[in-house]
């Protein structure tokens, strides 16, 4: 199998029991450092699928310190570097229990409300007479709680705050770089043919100071269409063309699968498996404008060179 679905290294300096998230493994090392291993698995509907997809974990890596380095004046991260083309080493921050997501247009779960009557959405309100896949006038924040298992739900700003998941103040940073970031990341898309079309960040507290944590602007955290046709295809009703998840979901659901309780994962053939990760290749070729070059020879081969490259890491620290 040219994938990786999970890992289980031993580092130098490592501490605590490995997270194995719906996507990356994480290592904690001293407590203040944590080594990021973005896997093959992928997750759809919060639920991990059983196959993996060839090259994914490469792609999401890559895509996401570059443009984690492409952002940094606007808000720090918590990269420090990424020693192999599956890893990010950085800080380990105490994360805010909020999903900050942004939306340029309305999509996926806010066009599932719209459709289903709703006009409002984390207490943001929405114009009436919307169609699927339109641009709103400006990009609306609609942030989601940080579940430890199962579904993240929809929250309002004014809950987030009386609640106490973040403090008001803190919450206007938040805010302000969600904002940024998401011009940055349009700017980004747009330059490339591509349009940005709704993400997540996530951030967190290092030595008391915010910075974004996580992944940034990837095919698992955000939504691109292209560019080219949006609007006769808005015209004509027909389907955006989507480089992301979403893809993947339509296909799930296609299947009768939305991720409930005692429902069955449907198998993924090998051809939809290449389909899938030949997306993500696609996606990084264009949003990196550069030629993806494929690291993933074989899963021992591959589980080695990790360990080579991050032990350099952490073996100096
Ligand atoms: N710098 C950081 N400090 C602390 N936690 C982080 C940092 N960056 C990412 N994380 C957390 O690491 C996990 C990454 O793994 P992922 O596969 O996304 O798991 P999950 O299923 O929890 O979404 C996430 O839970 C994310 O919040
Ligand atoms: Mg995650």
């Amino acid at each position: 199998m040219n994938s990786i679905l999970e890992t289980n290294f031993d580092f130098k300096g490592q501490v605590g029991t490995i997270y194995h998230g719906k996507v990356r493994d994480v290592y904690n090392i001293l407590d203040r450092y944590l080594v990021m291993v973005v896997t093959d698995r992928i997750s759809a509907f919060d639920n991990v699928l059983p196959q993996g997809i060839p090259h994914k974990g490469q792609v999401l890596n890559q895509i996401s310190c570059a443009l984690m380095d492409k952002t940094d004046d606007i808000c720090p991260n918590w990269k420090i570097i990424s020693p192999d083309p599956m890893v990010t080493i950085g800080y380990k921050a105490d994360p805010f229990m909020v999903e900050m997501v942004i939306r340029g247009y309305l999509t996926g779960h806010a066009w599932r409300e719209y459709k289903a009557g709703k006009r409002s959405i984390c207490g943001v309100n929405m114009p009436d007479g919307m169609i699927e896949n339109q641009k709103f006038e400006t990009p609306i924040i609609t942030p989601t709680t940080k579940a430890v298992k199962g579904h993240d739900e929809d929250i309002s700003k004014e809950d987030i705050i009386s609640h106490d998941l973040v403090s008001e103040s803190d919450y206007a940073v938040l805010e302000d770089y969600t904002t940024k970031l998401f011009a940055r990341g349009t700017e980004i898309a747009d330059g490339m043919g591509l349009i940005l079309v709704d993400t997540k960040y996530e951030f967190g507290l290092v030595d008391d100071k915010i910075v974004l944590i996580d992944e940034v602007h990837t095919p698992d955290s955000s939504r691109y269409f292209i560019k080219k046709g949006y609007e006769e295809r808005q015209e004509r009703g027909e389907k955006q063309r989507q480089l992301s998840k979403e893809f993947v979901r339509e296909w799930l659901m296609d299947r009768g699968y939305q991720g409930e309780e005692g429902q069955k994962i449907p198998v993924m053939s090998e051809k939809f498996v290449n389909e899938v990760s030949e997306r993500y290749i696609e996606l990084y070729n264009k949003i990196l404008n550069e030629k993806f070059e494929p690291h993933m020879m074989n899963e021992t081969s591959a589980k080695e060179r990790i360990f080579k490259n991050v032990s350099e890491f952490v073996n100096a620290l």
